[in-house]
């Protein structure tokens, strides 16, 4: 079962581009960036999924229930067997679409079962761009909201505000220290939204946006971060600068301190689902879903409203060739609408190809839109009701933090010590 769960997932980082040793030479002798362990699903124990998978971790990994004691020093940071831990978070920035579904909160609920889950609402991240301080406290609840609504289960995961937990802005400042300003210039990214918004509207935090996503994801010393395609360099660049920080503060003499295997953070692993990683607009096969773009027109948004979906998917800009298919690259249109159907029936990409092979464009548009709605309004009456309690989810977001903050201290202080600062 756990074995399915994972297959599911393309772990991008031993294929991926690494950033050119040209970026390190002259620091950190290059023989120190060995590739982690080829991790493969045929490599995964066989127990991987089954509650009872446990993995002991080279780290000095503080438990999800660690005491205060377990925070206050590096060498009494208990080394338990635990499961292996996944994070991951959305910006609550416009609306909630089916790209960001899709491509990550839809996979979130597969790995709850069997991994330690995080999934916070990353509110610090979208101060990275003018926004309206007004709406951003209601966001972020409407993010919280969205998560439980589309499944996120909080007796197996922990959901909480990013800045609720200080120890995230902590660590940026301290990683900041240890990131070469080339590897931040060179984020897509980072280029595509400067170059939208302009020299005067871009903020530092735009250009050190990735040392936090990095710090989110380190202080919980995490195996797997699951995100769509777009995120991929933000996980190598964190995956270097967990490298980085190891070499230069860990080794022999943070061994010496008590930190396990002389590593201070796990390097952790990108899963993006080899469909719906990159769900495209509605108006151009060619351009990615996002929240930003100008006409909402080119978006399925998770609250639309039935009669919006309506007019959506009939509007949607099509081809006209015969017939419907997958991968052709002349129908990058035809492919996203089909992927979508794909993934809101649940259905296989060869039942798909079958079954829609010889449809027209009037056949299937209404079948993608049933899909759709069916898919969408179950999550969409959750989601009031859990909008309508508002005490459940302050308790929810409290808790979350609570649980959230008990490993980041943990892992913060270590750090702190590891990099020489005086102890309190
Ligand atoms: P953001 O809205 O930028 O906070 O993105 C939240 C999550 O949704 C990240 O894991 C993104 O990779 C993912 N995501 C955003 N847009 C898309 C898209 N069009 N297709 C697939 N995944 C997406
Ligand atoms: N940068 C991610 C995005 O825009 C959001 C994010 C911030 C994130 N911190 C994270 C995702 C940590 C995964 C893990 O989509």
């Amino acid at each position: 079962m756990g074995r399915s769960v994972f297959s599911h997932f393309l772990i991008l980082s031993n294929t991926s581009p690494r950033f050119p040793s040209s970026m390190l030479r002259g620091q950190i002798p290059s023989r120190y960036f060995k590739k982690p362990e080829q991790i493969h699903p045929r490599n995964l124990p066989s127990g991987l999924g089954s509650t009872s998978f446990r993995c002991r971790c080279s780290v000095a990994l503080p438990e999800t229930n660690s005491s205060s004691e377990s925070s206050s020093s590096s060498s009494s940071s208990p080394i338990s067997a635990v499961k292996k831990r996944i994070v991951s978070g959305v910006q609550p920035t416009g609306s909630i679409h089916l790209g960001n579904y899709l491509g990550a909160i839809k996979n979130w609920i597969s790995l709850q079962d069997n991994y330690e889950t995080l999934f916070f609402i990353v509110d610090l991240h979208a101060i990275t761009v003018p926004y309206e301080p007004k709406q951003l406290s209601e966001s972020t609840r409407n993010t919280a909201a969205i998560y439980l609504a589309c499944g996120v289960d909080t007796t197996k995961a922990s959901v909480f505000v990013q800045s609720h937990v200080r120890a995230h802005v902590e660590l940026m400042w301290l990683l900041s220290s240890a990131t070469p300003i080339g590897w931040l210039n060179k984020m897509i990214q980072f280029k595509e939204k400067s170059r939208k918004a302009g020299d005067e509207n871009v903020g530092v935090a735009l250009l050190t946006y990735p040392v936090l996503m990095a710090s989110d994801i380190l202080l919980y010393q995490s195996d797997f971060v699951p995100v769509g395609a777009d995120q991929k360099q933000h996980l190598e660049l964190t995956r270097e600068l967990a490298e980085r920080v190891n070499y230069l503060f860990g080794g022999k003499k943070w061994k010496k301190m008590g930190g396990r295997g002389g590593v201070i953070f796990k390097v952790p692993e990108p899963l993006i689902p080899p469909a719906g990683a990159r769900v495209m607009s509605l108006t151009d096969g060619l351009s990615k879903m996002s929240k930003s773009a100008p006409s909402d027109q080119s978006r399925i948004n998770l609250l639309d409203p039935k009669d919006v979906i309506v007019n959506k998917i009939k509007r949607c800009k099509t081809d006209s060739f015969p017939g419907l298919e997958f991968d052709n690259p002349d129908r990058p249109e035809c492919n996203n609408l089909l992927s979508i159907y794909q993934l809101v029936t649940g259905k296989t990409k060869e039942d798909v190809t079958e079954e829609c092979r010889e449809m027209n464009w009037g056949t299937f548009k209404p079948l993608l839109t049933d899909a759709l709605i069916n898919h969408l309004h179950p999550i969409q009456v959750r989601y009031e009701e859990i909008m309508s309690d508002s005490a459940y989810l302050d308790r929810v977001l409290v808790e979350g933090a609570t649980k959230a903050a008990d490993i980041a201290d943990a892992t913060l202080n270590n750090v702190y010590q590891a990099m020489g600062f005086l102890r309190k």
